[in-house]
């Protein structure tokens, strides 16, 4: 963990350790030093709109829920029954009248408040105020999402990522369809390959790279996000026709990236799985005006680019195992997002010791 020098300039930097790609205990560490602190999109602001509608998610390793609460509040909690640690809920999403607990029937009003606690009479010293459900550290909508917080937020999300939500326009834009990868890869694979800087778009990406005005590109550094952006030409296909306007790869600290296009916005969440495994998933948003044949376009665009990313960030995990490989250097032309992450990361791990 100590060869990573966080402080050298981009010029003179190095990338993390390939140990950090493949140790079960920075895995372990990153849980509660990343993942525990840091804002996580959990879901779509659509699917907790009403009382009663709630989603789950599982934030690397730690089961949580939000629901709308008769008073019209979102709140977040560990979905875990204070009895014997049950889920309270186990479908994505849906609605409920209350919380109620399938082992052994306990059940909590959605403020998350202990109501019932069947054949419990004569334990002693129970207090069914102080058994309620354990609240997550901060729950929000911003943009069409919905974040947690799993520790206590050091900031609202849309101060922790305000570029983002200043420069982006989700207004007509409506969610259409999701898809779902299991990579044989670390999560910080994938968010590396995604914060190259367009330096592998002329390479992996054949067909995208005919539309990207590769000369304009440019990352743009915030406090905990990124932006990479890059004017479109047109293009010939469905990438074409799918690929217009400016291009905006935003991607928010540590594992979330959104993909804008003119019409178009397709989110990633990348979730560790374990140090050699991430899931990612894909959300496709749509413009209300678009054609079907545009979106079956736009989606199959996405489903290549992402097919060649897969590949690529796979066979890089097995190189990060090689004895022959510890560290690598930065482009100082492209890769100024990726040394940003690095040391974002590196800063989390550090503070937690
Ligand atoms: S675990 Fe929930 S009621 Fe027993
Ligand atoms: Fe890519």
């Amino acid at each position: 963990m100590s060869r990573f020098n966080p402080t050298l300039p981009l010029e003179r930097a190095h990338t993390i350790p390939s140990g950090w790609y493949t140790a079960a205990a920075v895995a372990a560490a990153e849980r509660t030093a990343v993942f525990g602190r840091s804002w996580q999109c959990v879901g779509r602001a659509e699917q907790v709109a009403a009382t009663g509608q709630f989603l789950t998610a599982d934030i690397a390793g730690e089961p949580v829920l939000v629901v709308r609460g008769d008073d019209g509040e979102l709140r977040g909690f560990f979905n875990v029954c204070r009895h014997r640690a049950a889920p309270l809920l186990s479908e994505p999403s849906g609605c409920v009248g209350k919380l109620r607990c399938r082992y052994h029937g306990w059940t909590y009003d959605l403020a998350g408040k202990l109501r019932g606690t069947p054949e419990f009479d004569g334990v002693c010293d129970f207090d069914k105020e102080a058994n309620g459900l354990v609240p997550v550290g901060g729950v929000a909508v911003a943009g069409p999402f919905v974040w947690v917080h799993l520790g206590p937020p050091t900031r609202p999300v849309t101060a922790e990522f305000e570029e983002f939500f200043a420069r982006s326009s989700f207004a007509g834009l409506k969610y259409h369809s999701s898809s779902s990868y299991t990579l044989n890869c670390n999560w910080k694979v994938y968010v590396d390959n995604y914060l190259d800087g367009g330096y592998h778009v002329n390479t992996v990406h054949p067909a995208l790279a005919g539309v990207l005005d590769y000369k304009h590109y440019r990352t743009e550094l915030f406090d905990t996000c990124s932006v990479q952006t890059s004017p479109l030409t047109p293009g010939d296909g469905a990438v074409g026709a799918t690929r217009t306007g400016d291009a905006a790869y935003w991607w928010l600290y540590p594992n979330f990236m959104a993909n804008l296009y003119a019409g178009v916005m397709d989110t990633n969440l990348v979730l560790p799985l374990d140090q050699d495994h991430c899931q990612v998933i894909f959300e496709f948003y749509f413009n209300t005006d678009v054609t079907p044949d545009f979106i079956r376009d736009s989606v199959a665009v996405a489903n290549t680019v992402q097919d060649e990313d897969v590949r690529i960030c796979e066979q890089v995990q097995r190189g990060l195992r090689s004895r022959s490989y510890t560290t690598g250097r930065f482009s100082v032309k492209r890769e100024a997002g990726g040394y940003h992450f690095h040391r974002l990361l590196a800063a989390a791990l550090q503070a937690s010791g």
